[in-house]
């Protein structure tokens, strides 16, 4: 079973205040539970969320399920998002990705072994003239890679504790 702390609790009530709509403040309610719940949504998250907010389940499962930002299963420490969209699809991403997932001796949206990482492929990031890129998720800490290559990516990834 899933519940917030007092502190996330307080934050959730103070997003509904900030709205008209109370489910306008879904999205950062959800972002404010999965960091709370080791980094994902799980179905108790979204009872929980619907009991502090009054909102039905359905309405912020639709929510959840509809942004890739918000992760439906446990991830590894350091969360490997490629961006699959047009500008770094046409750039190799669809590679990339599956390059990236073989050296890691995994697959799209598993954990690895050591739990260390989980590679996922997301709609645009924003830096489509230097594609293609990655954002690698740490914690509440985001960090953005540009002008990728199979080896530059590898790299970085290595160099991840
Ligand atoms: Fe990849 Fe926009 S298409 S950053």
């Amino acid at each position: 079973m899933f519940q917030l702390s007092s502190a996330g609790k307080e934050k959730v009530l103070a997003e509904l205040k900030r709205y008209e709509s109370r489910q306008s403040a879904v999205l950062p309610a959800l972002y404010i539970a999965q960091s709370e719940n080791k980094g994902y949504i799980s179905p108790e998250v979204i009872k929980e969320l619907s009991r502090v907010m009054d909102i039905p389940e359905a309405n912020i499962n639709e929510v959840c399920t509809f942004y890739t930002m918000y992760n439906k299963e446990p991830i590894g420490t350091h969360h490997v998002q490629v961006c699959r969209t047009l500008s770094c699809y046409l750039n190799g991403a669809k590679e990339l990705s599956e390059h990236i997932c073989s050296q890691l001796n995994t697959h799209l949206g598993e954990k690895t072994k050591d739990g260390k990482f989980t590679v996922t492929e997301v709609e645009c990031l924003g830096s489509c003239g230097t594609a293609p890129m990655m954002q690698i998720t740490s914690g509440d800490t985001a960090k953005y890679y540009e002008n990728l290559t199979h080896e530059s990516a590898m790299n970085i990834i290595r160099g991840l504790k």
